[in-house]
């Protein structure tokens, strides 16, 4: 067992409903491949390039051993792989990569949301939940994020829950078929005021369900 590893997070309430964070399940097979490829326009632009065809690569058999895989990273501490619900329904995921302990205890963390439940707070509610536990049960001091400096909507979530900017990487990672720029934005706990949650609280944006 890994400090954090597994947790359910939440609930929090926002415009959208009632949010809540879980670990991957082997049954979110069948609302995951339907979401992902339901909405490939809406997340393709943001996400990692495939080496095969989308609808492939989101295949309702795909999932079972990308579950395994990311249960398998999460068992060594390496990874948080976290389901994000809306009213108990599998909308969206957040992820916990790159877990370093030791001297650095970092990480980064990414999402997708389904297009139908867009514009509602729950992805900004899930980031939120997703740090108070990085910075909490799981003890790390720095969280970091990278989007495309074209990705609005991303940029105003991580905006939202008080990243703040440090750079810009040229050419960083391979996303929808070539090498993009990403903005790198990153908080410590010390930045924290209280909590994460507390900050959408405070502002209007959550309340405790
Ligand atoms: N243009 C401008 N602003 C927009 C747009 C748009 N097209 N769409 C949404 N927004 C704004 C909203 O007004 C809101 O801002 P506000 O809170 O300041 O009013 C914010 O973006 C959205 O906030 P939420 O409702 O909390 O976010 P949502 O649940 O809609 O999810 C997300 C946003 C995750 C980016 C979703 O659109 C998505 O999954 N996109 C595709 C995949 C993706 O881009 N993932 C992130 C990659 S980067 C990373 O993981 C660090």
């Amino acid at each position: 067992r890994h400090p954090g590893w597994p947790a359910e997070l939440g609930p929090l309430r926002v415009a959208g409903g009632l949010v809540t964070v879980r670990p991957i399940r082997l049954r979110d097979a069948a609302a995951w491949s339907r979401l992902r490829i339901r909405d490939r326009a809406h997340l393709e632009p943001w996400e990692p390039t495939g080496d095969v065809p989308w609808e492939m690569r989101h295949h309702i058999t795909v999932w079972p051993g990308l579950y395994r895989s990311l249960r398998a990273e999460a068992r060594r501490g390496h990874m948080l792989p976290m389901a994000i619900e809306l009213d108990g329904e599998f909308c969206g995921q957040i992820t916990v990569g790159n877990v370093v302990r030791g001297a650095l205890r970092s990480a980064w963390i990414g999402y997708w949301v389904a297009k139908h439940v867009n514009g509602l707070g729950v992805a900004t509610a899930a980031v939120a939940l997703g740090l108070d536990h990085c910075f909490g049960p799981a003890g790390l001091h720095r969280v970091e994020a990278t989007v495309r400096p074209e990705n609005v909507a991303s940029r105003a979530v991580l905006r939202n829950v008080g990243f703040r900017e440090e750079g810009l990487l040229r050419r960083y990672l391979d996303v929808d078929g070539r090498f993009r720029d990403h903005l790198l934005v990153a908080m410590t706990v010390e930045e924290v005021p209280g909590s994460v949650s507390d900050v959408l609280i405070r502002g209007g944006r959550a309340t405790w369900a």
